[in-house]
């Protein structure tokens, strides 16, 4: 400050107060305080007044204001002797920081030249409100920042001064921050924000706070920044599953990448800190073969295939793990559900497959289990066969069922049953399954040969060929094989005292009847006899049957003249008086066939008359009657032969001579009769061939006596010398010298009996064969007895020596019996 006197006035508001100091031409000082911000035009202080100058002296003096260069705010109104504010003052821009602030002018007079000093103070009012550079400032703080960490904060800025300037700052809300004023070297503060409470972006992620400062200005005035605080995250939570245990039940038929449960874990951090990864924590079992869990969402996958006959239940453990490596594991129990996925299954325990047809009812043919590794009512089975079979399935114990017969078997009515067992449980929807076993009957002999008739009746013609056969007799078998294999066999029993099977015999394989021997009807009409058939089977069964052979007649027998009888040597004539009528009875034919039916059906007719037109005889019956009237010139002797035919195909007849007499008296007829020259010679050379006869055969017998005993004399001696020896002689007798002969012949033929040895023992009948004449003898006596010859030709070679048995047991024997008829 520049004068040599100071006047200080005090402006006051409106009076104005002045402090004039009146320096003669020299230099007067004034000073004024006025307010900054006052409006232009604003009186600022009555100089004139304050100098003590006359307003006229400042209109002739051109008073003036001189403020050199710097820039004039103030005016002088000469005609008031007023200062007057020429311009808006404001302190801040006029001073800045300066203080005090102020005017410093000169007011200059001339004529004579006088000066005087101004100062005009301006002073501060509270026009200013705190600021701050920026609106807003961010913070990002870790949550992990520990209590008591300090933050810069920016000053705010006030441009008033003094009380006007800031005075404090507010810092809201204030729960978690508190504000601390530093003093710094230069004296000015430092504003910081300082943590009092640990913070926790899970629960307040951002931050909003306002700082507020406030100068003592009167108006107070404020201003405010944002703070905003986004609280970085740490991993500092862990993940939490929702629940501790997961419970999940699948079917165990459910498909590949179903999902049975999710797990969720929570982690409340942010960002990777809150990444889950899910995973399976378990080791040893097969879990991670059938299960996967998704990394990301935590569901968990069928991966593999689920057995519930095999595990029923899984205990999965899970474990979630944040990125920062922070962990929690679960359970997960799975619960597999048991599907009806298995079909029973059917183990037949016996390989047997025959079962005999004696079986009683209750026979266990076999056992059968069943098995279903389902559980519950899928694993329940029922099981049964098929109807209409005579077996029945048991149930013994658990899954063992036995198949018995429920009734009798019979191999003849079903040899095979195909036994089907379906066993089904009782799922839903049901599953089943099916065996079968084929079961074979094996045969018992329980059926003895049936015979296709209940007897039979056959015929046979009569003088048939032995050995022919009459029929065949059949027996079936409802066995098998050999118990099926019917043998025929006949029955012992003796027809007229014969034993049976000299008259027929039965092939045992074929049941063929043969007839051993010719038959005649004559003798035997009809007969009867059992043939049984027998089985194979053991012991055998058999069955018999009748059979009864009738034998048809032939005519093989010509009608026999019972009367007249013919006698060799004598006459018999009948006597027809010559008085007979016509009619006259003569005689009757009386013959017999001993055929029967048609054969024996005889028809009379005459063949020879020595006067036809005399006689004839009835074919009928027989009878000769007188034709006409016998007359004197009719021969004494008549002679009539007579024809007897009979009826068969061909027929077969027989003559007979009647005499007749046609005379009155007997002697007449003697006389006549003894000459009938042709019988006389008939009857002597009959007596002559009968002698001739006799003596051949005598003269042949004693020459066979006579060889035969020379020839054994002979032998004898050559054998004494020959055999030496003590070989055992063993006597042979042949069997067929105890014949009884004269047995079974039969009349108007010859008998022949000719026997042939064999070694068979089986036949005991032989038959030969002699014309056309038939004749079977039977010996009983020669069964198996005879011993094979030798030789035949050594013995053919000694024929004379039949009956000799020869010393060496290999007796030979003549195999023929020379035909010996038998009278
Ligand atoms: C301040 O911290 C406490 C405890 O740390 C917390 O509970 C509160 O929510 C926080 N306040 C704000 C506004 O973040
Ligand atoms: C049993 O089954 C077999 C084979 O299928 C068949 O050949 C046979 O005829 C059947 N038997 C019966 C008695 O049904
Ligand atoms: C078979 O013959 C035997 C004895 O010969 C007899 O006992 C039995 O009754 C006969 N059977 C039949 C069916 O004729």
């Amino acid at each position: 400050m520049s004068g040599t006197a100071q006047i200080i006035i005090t402006v006051l508001d409106e009076l104005l107060l002045f402090s004039v100091l009146f320096l003669p031409s020299v230099v007067g000082q004034v000073s004024y305080t006025v307010p900054e911000e006052m409006q232009t035009g604003s009186l600022i202080g009555n100089v004139a007044h304050d100098l003590g100058l006359d307003v006229k002296r400042l209109k002739s003096g051109n008073g003036r204001i001189y403020s050199g260069d710097s820039r004039n705010y103030v005016e002088l109104n000469v005609d008031r002797g007023a200062l007057l504010l020429k311009e808006r003052i404001d302190r801040e821009v006029l001073c800045g920081e300066t203080t005090p602030c102020a005017l410093h002018f000169q007011i200059v007079l001339d004529n004579p030249m006088e000066f005087y000093s101004v100062t005009v103070e301006i002073k501060d009012i509270n026009d200013n409100a705190p600021t701050f550079e920026k609106n807003e400032i961010k913070f990002v703080i870790s949550e992990s920042a520990v209590v008591g960490a300090k933050f810069d904060l920016e000053r705010a800025i006030d441009l008033d001064e003094g009380i006007n300037h800031v005075q404090s700052y507010v810092l809201k809300p204030s729960d978690n921050f508190s504000l601390k004023l530093r003093s710094q070297a230069d004296g000015s503060k430092n504003v910081e924000m300082v943590l009092q409470k640990a913070l926790d972006r899970e629960r307040n992620e951002f931050i909003p706070l306002v700082l507020t400062a406030v100068d003592g200005g009167e108006p107070q005035m404020s201003g405010t920044m944002q703070i905003l605080i986004t609280v970085l995250d740490v991993n500092d939570n862990a993940p939490v599953f929702t629940q501790p245990v997961y419970k999940a039940t699948v079917a165990e038929n459910a498909l590949k990448d179903s999902v049975v449960v999710s797990v969720k874990a929570e982690d409340a951090d942010h960002g990777l800190n809150g990444k889950i990864e899910y995973s399976f924590t378990n080791a040893l079992d097969d879990v991670r073969r059938i299960f996967e869990v998704n990394e990301e969402n935590g569901e968990i996958r069928l991966i593999g295939r689920l057995d519930y006959e095999k595990k029923k239940h899984f205990q999965i453990n899970v474990r979630a793990r944040d990125n920062g490596g922070l962990t929690d594991s679960c359970k997960v129990i799975v619960d597999v559900t048991d599907i009806n996925d298995n079909e029973p299954a059917i183990k037949i325990m016996s390989k047997s497959t025959v079962i005999s047809e004696s079986a009683s009812a209750g026979t266990v043919v076999t056992m059968i289990n069943i098995q279903d590794p389902d559980s519950g009512d899928n694993g329940k089975v029922q099981c049964f066969i098929n109807d209409n079979i005579p077996f029945i399935l048991k149930l013994t114990s658990n899954n063992f069922f036995s198949l018995q017969t429920d009734s009798e078997l019979d191999r003849e009515t079903a040899s095979e049953y195909n036994i089907t067992v379906t066993c089904s449980d009782e799922g839903v929807p049901s599953l089943s399954s099916s065996v079968t076993l084929t079961l074979q009957i094996s045969d018992v002999n329980d059926n003895a040969p049936v015979f296709e008739m209940s007897s039979y009746e056959a015929y046979i013609v009569e003088n048939n060929t032995p050995g022919v056969s009459i029929f065949t007799v059949k027996a079936t078998d409802a066995d098998w094989k050999q118990n099926a294999r019917v043998s025929y066999i006949l029955e012992d029993s003796s027809v007229n005292g014969v034993p049976v099977s000299s008259y027929v015999s039965v092939s045992a394989d074929s049941g063929v009847i043969h007839a051993v021997r010719s038959f005649d009807y004559e003798q035997i009409k009809d007969f009867r006899f059992c043939v049984k058939a027998q089985d194979g089977g053991s012991p055998p069964l058999s069955s018999n049957v009748t059979v009864k052979i009738q034998i048809q007649d032939q005519n093989d027998n010509p009608p026999q003249v019972l009367y007249p009888v013919q006698t060799a040597g004598s006459v018999v004539a009948e006597m027809v008086p010559r008085s007979a009528d016509v009619g006259y009875l003569v005689t009757k034919v009386v013959a017999v066939d001993v055929d029967s039916g048609q054969n024996a059906w005889l028809s009379y007719k005459l063949q020879k008359a020595t006067d036809r037109a005399l006689f004839e005889v009835g074919s009928q019956n027989g009878e000769i009657r007188t034709v006409r009237q016998v007359t004197e010139k009719d021969l004494l002797k008549q002679r009539l032969t007579v024809i007897v035919e009979d009826n068969g195909q061909p027929s077969r007849s027989a003559t007979v001579i009647v005499n007749v007499a046609v005379a009155d008296s007997f002697p007449e007829v003697l006389s006549e009769f003894t000459d009938f020259p042709h019988d006389k010679d008939y009857n002597d050379n009959l007596t002559f061939y009968l002698v001739l006869a006799l003596a051949v055969v005598s003269f042949l017998f004693i020459t066979c006596l006579v060889v035969i005993i020379s020839v054994k004399i002979y032998r004898w001696r050559q054998s004494r010398i020959l055999y030496h020896s003590s070989l055992p002689v063993i006597p042979y007798f042949p069997p067929r010298y105890s014949d009884t002969l004269g047995t079974g012949t039969l009349p108007h033929t010859y008998n022949y009996e000719v026997c042939r040895t064999t070694d068979s023992r089986k036949s005991d009948c032989k038959f030969g064969r002699a014309g056309s004449q038939n004749v079977l003898i039977m010996d009983p006596s020669s069964t198996g007895t005879m011993q094979r010859l030798q030789s035949e030709k050594s013995i053919l070679d000694e024929p004379d020596s039949p009956l000799e048995s020869p010393p060496s047991p290999a007796a030979s024997l003549s195999p023929y019996r020379s035909l010996m008829p038998t009278l």
